[in-house]
């Protein structure tokens, strides 16, 4: 079968980066989005931007396996690290995705899915280490040669690649009493983003590999906000592009 790869990013300026490596273009508007159709390099893609939060992504993923037919799914973008060690520039390759903020208690379990007896979805393994080997080669190629000398300076940038849990909310988590909420009640968990563990849901219930790849953009505390903004722009943007680059040329 021929593989139609999707492409979900979180941020409009970093999915558009994407979308302009396209060749053979047809854009899509479904429900207030565009889906750019067409290859890069021989891989045929699917690029959306999946807008904000769950619900936002739930749709965007949905319609991207149901009207274009992905055969596997990559989501990018960036997250507030919630692990020690995790530093800004860093990336998160998902083993699993949680949703932090469901809860259904007492009817079922803190964090779990209802009707589907889990907290966790698995991202799949084959794609995962795939996302792993296009980060080692983005890492291997040095990040300065992707974002510039001054970037790497001001962000005092020496990313290392991590692969671990992701937690989803619809909040943006901006307070280290709020992150170490998180982190006491799922230890487990890297870092924290809006989007992630939707879209596993959703590639769970339809039966689509997917992997999320996220780059450590601020630490979730009261510095999130000024740092989330400079880094989009500075470097979130680029390492997108250099990613997915680096995953089509081993599809
Ligand atoms: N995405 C990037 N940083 C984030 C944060 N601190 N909280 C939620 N989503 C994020």
């Amino acid at each position: 079968m021929t593989r139609n790869i999707g492409i979900l990013g979180a941020m409009a300026q970093e999915i558009d980066e994407v979308k302009a490596l396209l060749t053979e273009k047809t854009v899509v508007k479904i429900a207030n989005r565009e889906f750019v159709v067409g290859k890069i390099g021989n891989v045929r893609c699917v690029v959306a931007f999946s807008k904000w939060g769950k619900v936002a992504a739930t749709i965007t993923a949905t319609l991207l396996i149901q009207e274009f037919a992905v055969t596997d799914l990559f989501f990018i973008g960036t997250a507030g690290a919630l692990a020690d060690g995790l530093k800004v520039g860093d990336i998160v390759v998902s083993k699993r995705l949680v949703q932090h903020d469901l809860d259904a208690r007492p009817i079922i379990s803190r964090f779990e899915l209802p009707l589907l007896n889990r907290v966790y979805v698995d991202s799949d393994p084959d794609l995962t280490a795939l996302a792993g080997r296009a980060v080692t080669n983005l890492i291997n190629k040095g990040v300065e040669s992707i974002v510039g000398k001054e970037a790497v300076k001001e962000f005092n940038l020496n990313p290392t690649l991590h692969f671990g849990d992701i937690a989803s909310g619809d909040q943006f988590i901006n307070s280290v009493e709020k992150r170490d909420e998180i982190l006491s009640l799922l230890p487990d968990v890297q870092c924290v983003e809006m989007e992630g563990a939707a879209v596993a849901q959703v590639c769970l219930e339809f039966g689509t590999p997917f992997t999320v790849i996220r780059t450590i953009s601020d630490t979730a505390d009261h510095n999130a906000r000024v740092d989330f903004g400079k880094f989009i722009v500075k470097v979130a943007n680029a390492y997108s592009r250099a990613i997915v680059l680096e995953i089509m040329q081993m599809i």
